[in-house]
């Protein structure tokens, strides 16, 4: 691919706070139009490679491009920042101004900016657009916050950690507005430690952990080259069934979920087989249920570590861009 079909290209970026290497020579390239997303847990080095190529925060060495444009030069930049809209990890605005009045404030900003109203029919605000930030839920202020990172109308989205914090469904209704904004043709840049959301958004993902990025490519490349066998899960009414399949089930390893159910590793296609040997020997189950390795097992593999999802509550500061 030429230059041009990347809306970011990162070149050996290393950012040092004195001893401490936060990113460690990373590259990657973020294709115009793909929602692209860094997954690791806390203190991976995502927010500072975000405020890096946003032009915040210096990198110690590296080059960064922004729709071709080069971040270290201050001509470039200029440019850079009024293509991008950025939702930053620790977001808030105006407490007791109104969600309209905040997205006039910030259309403010910029020399031209989209119609409020419209922002706020595209994030389903119609309800709130009087409401004072401050009265708004955690979900419905970060959704305000998406509302402002569109206000420039911008080709390239970035939001630091957009979800985390929020309850399982303001995340799926999320989830839903950022699918709709790569539908409108913009390129999103996500960062995340829930392997979910990159795992139901992402056209790719880069595992980063303690500042290198240990593999890119789709979900389904990195599941299949890290991910493992496939689970087959069991799920028997009684102890005595559960004895039975775990004599049958011997040479599997089998071990116990939380919830009871029996759990082995298998290769693709195997769970005829285990449904033929239990059925012939008339074994009672309930279900058999075949699941496929996800990023969390990806990341496990690549890091020997779980990727933590603390759901920590909303934190607050404002818009830096
Ligand atoms: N201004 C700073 N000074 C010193 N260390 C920092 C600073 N900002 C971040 N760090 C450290 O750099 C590492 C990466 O942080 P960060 O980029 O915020 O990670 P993430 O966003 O993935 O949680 C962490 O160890 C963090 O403590
Ligand atoms: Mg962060």
């Amino acid at each position: 691919m030429s230059s041009e079909e990347y809306a970011i290209e990162i070149t050996n970026l290393i950012k040092m706070y004195g001893e401490l290497a936060a990113v460690n020579d990373i590259s990657f390239k973020v294709k115009k139009g793909e929602i692209f997303a860094l997954l690791g847990p806390n203190g991976a080095g995502k927010t500072t490679t975000v405020e890096i190529f946003e032009g915040i925060r210096k990198a110690t060495s590296g080059q960064l491009k922004v729709f071709s444009l080069d971040v270290s030069k201050r001509s470039d930049l200029k440019k850079i920042q009024l293509l991008i809209g950025t939702l930053p990890q620790e977001f808030s605005t105006h407490e007791n101004l109104t969600v309209i009045e905040n997205l006039r404030f910030w259309g403010r900003m910029y020399h031209s900016y989209l119609p409020p109203e419209d922002l706020i029919k595209l994030l389903n605000l119609e309800d709130k657009t009087k409401e004072k930030f401050k009265n708004l839920s955690g979900g419905l202020k970060r959704r305000v916050g998406i509302a402002i990172a569109l206000i420039n109308d911008p080709d390239l989205v970035v939001l630091d950690e957009p979800t985390t914090g929020l309850d399982p469904r303001a995340r799926r209704e999320s989830w839903a507005v950022i699918k709709d904004l790569k539908a409108k043709g913009k390129t999103i840049f996500l960062t995340t430690h829930y392997m979910m959301e990159a795992q139901v958004l992402a056209d790719r993902v880069a595992i980063i952990h303690k500042g290198k990025i240990r593999d890119i490519g789709t979900p389904t490349e990195l599941i299949d080259k890290y991910g493992g066998e496939n689970k087959i899960i069991v799920r028997c009414s009684n102890q005595d069934s559960r004895d039975q399949v775990h004599a049958i089930l011997f040479e599997h390893g089998p071990m116990e979920n939380e919830d009871g159910d029996i759990v082995i590793s298998a290769k693709k296609g195997a769970i005829s087989s285990v449904v033929d040997v239990l059925n012939e020997k008339k074994i009672s189950y309930t279900d058999i249920i075949s699941q496929r390795p996800t990023l969390e097992d990806v990341f496990l593999s690549l890091t020997g570590e779980t990727l933590l999802s603390t759901g920590q509550g909303d934190v607050v500061s404002t818009k830096s861009s």
